[in-house]
């Protein structure tokens, strides 16, 4: 960023916004106003344009580099690509992308019939849609920009609020819900007006900024490391209502894990109506004495399910009951476990348990894991209700006839099944990994595994200092791998795997040449011709090491479109070779 990208102190009180107006008006002798906007709850850009030209987007990053994601934001509609009237020959002008809740509403009910799992809230779908590969997906999505802040040394005027006046015409989206105020005490009245009204508006919106209007006054009050003086955002509490707890259930997880949760009358909150909260652990519903029949306050946080945070005691039930945990797993009726330091109790009896059982399948089979499209959630019950699947490796033994046995199965699912079944074997081994739904081993620690060891015989045999070598691997992880396969079953299931013919390691690829050898390379970015999975396999074939993270031993970086900045500078200053897709191919001398 030309300049850093700061960001705005809190506060969520009337007595620290009179405050913040006594410390600028101890500083400025002269009348000023102030600016008064809606805190959009969205992820933040920086546009520049160039002759009226979108030329860089960049997100916020660390504040001081961000990523150019201008492929995806050329997508955005309300974003003009080109700009109309008298506009500066450069500028930057900064605002927030973001979701409206109704473009997010549609997005969750087409996942819901595709049967994929919901997206959490508006803003981090919004913010993972910019991080996304492929631009006509994102093209896809609603997503709509509101532009709040004009930055450059040629802008028409030093007012905040007229500039941004002007930057409507030139065909920007500017907020309409913006006010102008030369006291504190309309300031608060704008708070309160829309910490009342935020529920009608159609998207999210965390708070109010205050802004400085006056550049030069700006200017003179300057800004801390992290945040400006002359302004402060005014962020609204969560919002809250209360309504009747019915009942206490239990929810078996794929881990064992068990979740309680807590079945409400129904009540609207945050523009959808509420039925069920979580009631996270036993420690929870005892600190807050939670009990069947009260009034319990909710809450929504950053996930889909809200939480309850509190009860009206003085609402209570002269006859309530206190609320006894569990002891036997609501599903099997074995007893549940808690082991020290965990906040959950779990159900050990994963051979026997439906939901655990049922849970490690639609883990396996899901988009990020196994990918196996032609098996849907009723078939996997059906399946395991039969008894004809206990482990993975039982799914690859299925065939025609054995589907075709089954009621609501026609041929040409089958035949789909089978089909996706056997293209899931072409999956890499870091999938296959994270299929297996070992604890605390998601994604991202499925692929650092998969990468140090490469293949299942060296991981099996890792002991606990070895994995604990590894960076981004702790003490937890490591005991839950060592912990999956020190049971034979899972070796059991694994084998069969193998020999239906899973990837269980990287190097299946027989080395083809040495021109890499003892090469420590770093592959980032998107490139034209392969995945970036696709770069690291011909490394591995020509001897190459893949490492994830420049230092003065790196032999070169491969480097795609959007290569993430901080490698770029770091490439720089430790003087590595950044060499992009053809230098690559060239010099392991193939030519596709
Ligand atoms: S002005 C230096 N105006 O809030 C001030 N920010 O915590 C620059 N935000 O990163 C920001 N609505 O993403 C400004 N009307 C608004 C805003 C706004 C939302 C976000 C922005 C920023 C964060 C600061």
């Amino acid at each position: 960023h030309k300049i850093p990208m700061l960001s705005l102190s809190n506060t969520y009180s009337e007595a620290e916004l009179l405050e913040f107006d006594k410390r600028i008006r101890k500083n400025t002798h002269i009348p000023f106003e102030y600016v008064c906007e809606l805190k959009y709850d969205g992820v933040s850009i920086n546009l520049t344009y160039e002759n009226g030209k979108l030329k860089q987007a960049l997100t916020r990053g660390d504040g001081e580099s961000g990523d150019d994601v201008i492929d995806n934001v050329r997508t955005i509609k309300s974003i003009p690509l080109e700009l109309t009237g008298d506009f500066p020959s450069f500028f930057e002008i900064r605002g927030e992308i973001f979701l409206p809740i109704s473009g997010f509403h549609k997005m969750n009910q087409a996942r819901f019939k595709e049967g994929l799992e919901k997206y959490a809230n508006p803003r981090n779908t919004a913010s993972g849609s910019l991080k996304l590969l492929d631009n006509k997906e994102v093209a896809k999505r609603p997503l709509d920009c509101y532009l709040y802040y004009l930055l450059g040394d040629l802008l028409p005027s030093n007012s905040h609020f007229y500039n941004l006046e002007r930057a409507r015409e030139w065909g920007f989206k500017i907020p309409e819900i913006i006010s102008k105020y030369n006291n504190i005490e309309d300031v608060i009245e704008f708070t309160k007006k829309w910490e009342k009204e935020r529920c009608n508006l159609p998207y999210e919106i965390d708070g109010i900024v205050i802004k400085v209007n006056d550049n030069n006054l700006q200017e003179e009050l300057g800004s801390t490391s992290k945040s400006p003086r002359w302004a402060i955002a005014y962020k609204f509490k969560a919002e809250q209502v209360s309504t009747k707890l019915e009942s206490i259930s239990y929810q078996v997880g794929r881990t064992g894990a068990i979740t309680p949760v807590a079945n409400l009358k129904s009540v609207f909150l945050g523009g959808t109506n509420v039925k069920r909260a979580s009631l996270h652990n036993a420690d929870q519903i005892e600190k807050l004495d939670i009990r069947e029949g009260d009034i319990v306050l909710i809450e929504k946080g950053g996930e889909i399910i809200p939480k309850v945070v509190g009860i009206v005691k003085e609402e209570r039930d002269l006859f309530s009951q206190k609320t006894e945990y569990i002891t036997h797993c609501p599903s099997c009726h074995v007893k549940l476990t808690r082991n020290k330091g965990d906040a959950k109790h779990y159900c050990l009896n994963y051979q026997n348990c439906f939901p655990q059982i049922k849970g490690k399948f639609d883990h396996f089979i899901s988009r990020k894991a196994m990918n196996i499209d032609g098996l849907g959630a009723e078939t996997i019950d059906l399946l395991i209700k039969k008894g004809l699947v206990k482990c993975f490796s039982d799914l690859y033994s299925l065939n025609k006839d054995i589907l075709l046995s089954l009621d609501r199965i026609a041929d040409k699912s089958a035949t789909n099944l089978l089909n996706s079944l056997q293209e899931s074997k072409e999956n890499s081994f870091d999938r296959v990994l994270f299929g297996l739904g070992i604890r605390h081993v998601g994604q991202t620690v499925s692929q650092i595994l998969a990468r140090h060891f490469d293949n299942i015989d060296n991981l099996i045999s890792a002991n606990f200092e070895t994995l604990i070598s590894i960076d981004e691997i702790g003490d937890k992880i490591a005991f839950s791998v060592l912990e999956y396969f020190s049971n034979e079953e899972n070796i059991r299931d694994i084998l069969l795997l193998r020999d239906y013919g899973l990837q269980f390691s990287f190097s299946n690829d027989e080395i083809i040449s040495n021109s890499l050898k003892d090469s420590r390379i770093v592959v980032s970015g998107v490139f034209k011709q392969f995945t970036r999975d696709e770069i690291k396999g011909i490394i591995k074939k020509h001897g190459g090491k893949i490492v994830s993270s420049i230092s003065k031993n790196t032999t070169f970086v491969v480097a795609g479109d959007n290569m993430g900045p901080v490698k770029k500078i770091k490439a720089e200053d430790l003087d590595v070779e950044i060499i992009n897709e053809d230098e690559f191919l060239l010099r392991i001398n193939e030519v596709y």
